[in-house]
């Protein structure tokens, strides 16, 4: 469910198919639910359950399971395979006969992927870009991002303050993990969680950048 999640394909994936199941992504990871979705319709599945797995904080609602889903059944041109979604996400290894055997059909009267709130473009002070590429990512470029969003929700800071991008590659890969603030121009290695916070604290709230771990510009 959540971007963490996907740092965690392999073990996902074989959990997955140890239990006759595949593993499919709502956000960054490949395939996609709605890839998967369709490769498992394509192939003649007539019944699809969905069990939302988080194995860390920040995962989005799992109302959001149901919501994709429902634009995948209602979008899909041909025959539909029924689509039953567990009630509760699994957060381990454990539950997973209970969740399977505590479903909900998507009937496609589910809310679809717009709202009256994600019309505009938000005005944000900061747009923070948190580096995802690889070499950022096996630094622990996650324990970075759970840091921030930690001192983000700890400082009440709200998306009209600071605007979270997750990026590929932003190129000075050794001093990773890497997160760049605009307009600020302002770019930092080495954000472990401790020092995620400080930049919370210090800059977005303080102004002042954390220099121990800004990078020299050219
Ligand atoms: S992988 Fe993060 S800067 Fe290159």
């Amino acid at each position: 469910m959540s971007i963490a999640d996907v740092d965690r394909r392999d073990d996902l994936g074989a959990f997955a198919a140890a239990h006759g199941a595949t593993l499919a992504f709502l956000q960054q990871g490949d395939p996609s639910l709605s890839l998967e979705l369709t490769r498992l319709a394509d192939a003649g599945a007539a019944r699809i359950v969905l069990v939302g797995v988080s194995t860390g904080p920040l995962a989005p609602a799992l109302s959001w399971l149901r919501r994709i889903a429902a634009y995948w059944w209602r979008e899909r041109a041909g025959s539909r395979p029924e689509i039953l979604v567990a009630t509760r996400l699994l957060e381990g290894p454990d539950g997973l006969a209970d969740a399977i055997a505590d479903v909900r059909p998507i009937t496609g009267d589910e809310p679809g992927l717009t709202a009256a709130a994600w019309e505009d473009v938000t005005g944000h002070r900061h747009q923070v870009m948190v580096c995802r590429g690889p070499r950022c990512t096996a630094k622990g470029a996650v324990d970075g991002i759970r840091g921030m969003v930690m001192a983000m929700i700890e400082h009440q800071l709200g998306d009209e303050d600071v605007l979270l991008v997750h990026t590929g590659c932003q190129f000075p890969c050794n001093q990773a993990p890497v997160v760049s603030v605009q307009p600020d121009d302002v770019w930092y290695g080495e954000v472990d969680g401790e020092v995620a916070a400080r930049i919370v604290a210090e800059h977005f709230v303080g102004g002042r950048p954390v220099e121990s771990h800004r990078l020299a510009r050219k």
